[in-house]
């Protein structure tokens, strides 16, 4: 027998799987530039109230999208104030995108050239940032059973890119802090994934002198799809990881990278 197909489960899951945010409240982390900025407009184009967190936002033009707070996520009293202002002034926060991070500010180089003080700095803040974010804001989530948390980590920890050690390394902390942390939240109907873009030339990576020509032409040569990344290809994958319709993913970490890393 053929049912209608208004009532048949593949229906309610499809309707499910549309990615309407009215109503949530997301708080996205390196808002202020780059793929972070186009993650905050793209939730905030399917409906989030959405406030935008970064250490300053001096170069980036006002926009009526997201509410502009100031938060360095890898200072623990900082992160806290944030959460609590954003809980303050909206009641929740649904949806957390932890995008900033030292990355487009660093310099190549060979490993034995790479200090144990800056090691511990890309260290600290790429890592320490999503740890400390998610505490603060778990505690709301878990109280409401619902919750998306995505963690912005990177192609290369597949690819293996030599000369930047040590945000790789933070990079592959980043993605093993979001498999475990999915274990301890599922329960609660808070899903962890994780983004892994490729090379996407964002205004601060085109700043960056190691960046040359030849470094992107071989970039995309090693993509299946040859064109350049750019930061709004990062934004339909967030779109569908924080939808109600990927309520049974988490733990994951899906490469966005035009096809480089295959697995
Ligand atoms: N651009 C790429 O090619 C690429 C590739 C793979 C992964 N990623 C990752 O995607 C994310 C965004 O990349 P991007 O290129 O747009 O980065 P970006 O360097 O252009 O921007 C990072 C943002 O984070 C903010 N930030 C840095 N430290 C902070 C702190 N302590 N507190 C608050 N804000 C802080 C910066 O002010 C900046 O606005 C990063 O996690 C990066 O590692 C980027």
């Amino acid at each position: 027998m053929w049912s209608v197909i208004d009532q048949s489960p593949i229906f309610f899951s499809l309707t499910e799987a549309t990615m309407h945010l009215d109503g949530k409240v997301a708080l996205v982390t390196g808002a202020a530039t780059g793929i972070g900025e186009a993650l905050a407009l793209g939730l905030a184009g399917q409906g989030a109230t959405v406030v935008g967190a970064d250490l300053s936002w001096a170069k980036s033009p006002e926009t009526s999208e997201m509410l502009r707070v100031e938060c360095d996520v890898a200072d623990p009293d900082s992160v806290r104030a944030c959460v609590a202002d954003v809980e303050r002034r909206y009641g929740r926060i649904d949806i957390l995108v932890n995008d900033a991070a030292m990355s487009s500010n660093l310099t190549p180089k060979p490993f034995e050239e790479i200090s144990a003080k800056e090691w511990t700095q890309v260290l600290t803040v790429n890592t320490l940032s999503p740890f400390l974010m998610s505490q603060a804001v778990v505690p709301g989530m878990r109280a409401r059973k619902w919750g998306r948390i995505i963690n912005l980590t990177s192609a290369t920890i597949f690819t293996s890119q030599p000369s930047l050690l040590h945000y790789i390394s933070s990079k592959g902390a980043v993605a093993s802090l979001t498999r475990s942390l999915a274990h301890e939240l599922g329960a609660d109907g808070i899903t962890v994934n994780a983004i892994a873009p490729g090379l996407v030339m964002t205004d601060n990576m085109e700043n960056n002198e190691a960046y040359t020509a030849e470094v992107r032409g071989q970039a995309i040569a090693a993509q299946i799809i040859p064109n350049p990344l750019q930061t709004k290809d990062l934004v339909g994958v967030c779109l569908f990881l924080v939808s109600d319709g990927a309520g049974m993913m988490t733990g994951q970490v899906v490469a966005v990278d035009g096809g480089t890393a295959v697995h």
